[in-house]
């Protein structure tokens, strides 16, 4: 399912908003995986910053976690705290995390560095 605030800057804000209060206990403030709440559990909480997690999966499958939480893991279900717009707006918060923190991302592209020897018009 697309994200229907994906990109929005007004929703990454509230879903920055909603993530300290609801996901920082566990997943931290930077979203690494290490707040206050993650000393001791099994598995720990994911590294929700990091390469591993949100780049590997479409928005449609993050908000479907946040929904429904993770079986056998201390991950909790939200389907009953959080609204459906809440969670689209943590998944474009989530989202927005990784464009900023890979400096891989801002590379320009390879071929972009080779200018053309003859411009096309
Ligand atoms: C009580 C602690 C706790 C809270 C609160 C919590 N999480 Fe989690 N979360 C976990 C744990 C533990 C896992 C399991 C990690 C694993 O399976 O390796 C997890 C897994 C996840 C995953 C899936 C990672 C994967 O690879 O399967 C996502 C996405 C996620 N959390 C997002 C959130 C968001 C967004 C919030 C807030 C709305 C939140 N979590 C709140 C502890 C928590």
């Amino acid at each position: 399912m697309a994200n229907p605030v994906a990109g929005d800057p007004a929703a990454v804000r509230r879903g920055q908003g909603l993530f300290l209060q609801n996901c920082a206990p566990c997943h931290g403030a930077e979203a690494d995986g290490r707040g206050p709440g993650s000393v001791g559990l099994r598995p720990p909480p994911a590294d929700l910053a990091g390469p591993e997690v949100v780049p590997k999966h479409p928005d449609g499958w993050l908000y479907w976690r946040i929904a429904h939480g993770k079986r056998g893991t201390a991950m909790p279900s939200f389907a009953f705290s959080l609204s459906e717009p809440e969670r689209w707006s943590i998944v474009a918060f989530l989202r927005s995390l990784q464009a900023g923190a890979r400096p891989a991302d801002s590379a320009p592209a390879p071929g972009a560095a080779r200018a053309p020897l003859v411009s096309a018009h």
